[in-house]
């Protein structure tokens, strides 16, 4: 009699161990979920809609994830946000009112936001800050930023780093804002160093309508 409850126990605890093992994929008969299935937001998993939900209204009933940290919240040693809004006004006034919070970089500095900018803008802008990269002609071409960039403010080519400008996206999520306000750094040491001097005075009297 004992022997078969011996017997009895090692087969049932083998079909135990053995239960889960027809697909690696499939945990099988589950008896701790939480195992099984992680309740913590895994990335680059697929996101399985039975169980998560990106609408607040039904949190709760389901694992409420949207991706985004918690309104209010700046990761350590981020800097502050970059709050002017997204529209014309935004661009052209607002932007040149945020000033570039770094102190002026060093060497060793520079040569990093240099190594981030020919990562992330040369493909499109060249090394040089042009519109030459070998990606431009294949989204239908770039603009130069050191075109423009003498007349504009870092805030400015800061926005066009936050919210991206017609074909280009933008690098909010890809650069933090430390990163890009250094990147607008390294832009200035690209601009041509002459700049374009009027030489001729204005003469006020000759400006004068004569009647
Ligand atoms: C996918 C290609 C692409 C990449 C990568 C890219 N840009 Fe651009 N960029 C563009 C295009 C296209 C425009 C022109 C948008 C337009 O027509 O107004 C532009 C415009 C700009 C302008 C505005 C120029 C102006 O005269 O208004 C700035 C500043 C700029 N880019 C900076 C950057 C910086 C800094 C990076 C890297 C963080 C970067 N870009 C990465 C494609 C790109």
């Amino acid at each position: 009699m004992k022997k078969i409850a011996i017997i009895a126990t090692l087969i049932l605890s083998m079909a135990v161990v053995f239960m889960g093992c027809k697909d690696k994929r499939n945990p099988g008969t589950v008896y701790m979920p939480d195992m099984a299935y992680s309740r913590a937001y895994e990335s680059y998993a697929a996101r399985d809609s039975s169980l998560f939900t990106t609408d607040p209204a039904n949190a709760g009933h389901k694992i409420f994830y949207n991706n985004l940290s918690p309104a209010g919240t700046i990761k350590r040693g981020e800097l502050f946000p970059f709050s002017v809004p997204n529209d014309s006004n935004g661009l052209i006034n607002l932007s040149a009112l945020v000033k570039n919070p770094l102190e002026p970089l060093n060497g060793k500095e520079l040569e990093e936001a240099g190594r981030l900018f020919n990562i992330n803008c040369a493909i499109c802008h060249g090394a040089k800050g042009e519109n030459n990269g070998p990606l431009a002609a294949k989204i239908g071409g770039v603009k130069s930023i050191i075109a423009t960039s003498p007349g504009y403010s870092d805030g400015r080519i800061f926005f066009v780093t936050e919210y991206g400008q017609l074909n280009m996206g933008s690098y909010a999520s890809q650069l933090s804002r430390e990163q890009r306000w250094r990147i607008v750094q390294y832009i200035r040491t690209l601009e041509p160093k002459t700049v374009p001097v009027a030489t001729t005075a204005v003469k006020m009297d000759s400006a004068v309508v004569k009647k």
